[in-house]
């Protein structure tokens, strides 16, 4: 069977096909355009998402929103990652941070799939700190700025150890658990 993967980004279609392969499930790009509504919880932001993509007549398909809590910022930026990514960025997270000793944070994500007429809501986290400064060159967002053992962050990870613990990782790993509990093989 064929999932959408309804995203704007290309590279999300391969990390989740990594985690598909084996259940049988071809995972298919599908730049598919919906609006996303603006809540304090990645859950409500995915099911919202979700019955806007269904009400164009959309099935078998997966969607996703990804976010860092970080501890003492309340959880800040949270579901508002990606316009705080665009706008004040990495140094300005740093720059937020400043002073503070609880450098706790998680980046979680929510993956939303409709298949075969039924609903699954799986949410992956992966927990670290902040570092006191950008590090590395590979990755994206905030990966220069996190890191889940203290040692190197995510941007000085190779990407298939980032997978192995991340939390895009673990919420695909969840996903294909449920899945292969209602397909058997
Ligand atoms: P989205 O839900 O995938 O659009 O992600 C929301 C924001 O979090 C964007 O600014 C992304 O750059 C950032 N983000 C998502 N996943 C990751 C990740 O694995 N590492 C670093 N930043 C991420």
């Amino acid at each position: 069977m064929k999932l959408k993967v309804i995203t704007s980004n290309p590279g999300k279609v391969a990390e989740y096909q990594n985690e598909f392969g084996h259940l049988g499930i071809e995972m298919v790009h599908c730049p598919f355009p919906y609006d996303e509504v603006q809540t304090s919880d990645l859950g409500e932001v995915v099911a919202k998402g979700m019955e806007a993509i269904r009400s164009k007549g959309m099935s078998d398909f997966i969607i996703d929103d990804t976010g860092l809590f970080i501890d003492s910022l309340k959880g800040f930026p949270g579901v508002w990652s990606a316009y705080v990514q665009k706008t004040i960025g990495n140094s300005g997270i740093l720059r937020l941070m400043e002073g503070k000793e609880d450098r706790g944070a998680e980046f979680r994500t929510c993956i939303g799939c409709d298949i075969g007429g039924e609903t699954i809501v799986v949410t992956g986290v992966c927990r670290g700190t902040i570092t006191t400064e950008e590090r590395g060159t590979d990755g994206f967002g905030y990966d220069p700025i996190f890191t889940h053992d203290g040692r190197r962050t995510f941007s000085e990870l190779p990407l298939d150890e980032k997978n192995a613990v991340s939390h895009r990782g673990n919420a695909a790993r969840l996903l294909a658990e449920e899945i292969k509990k209602r397909r058997p093989a």
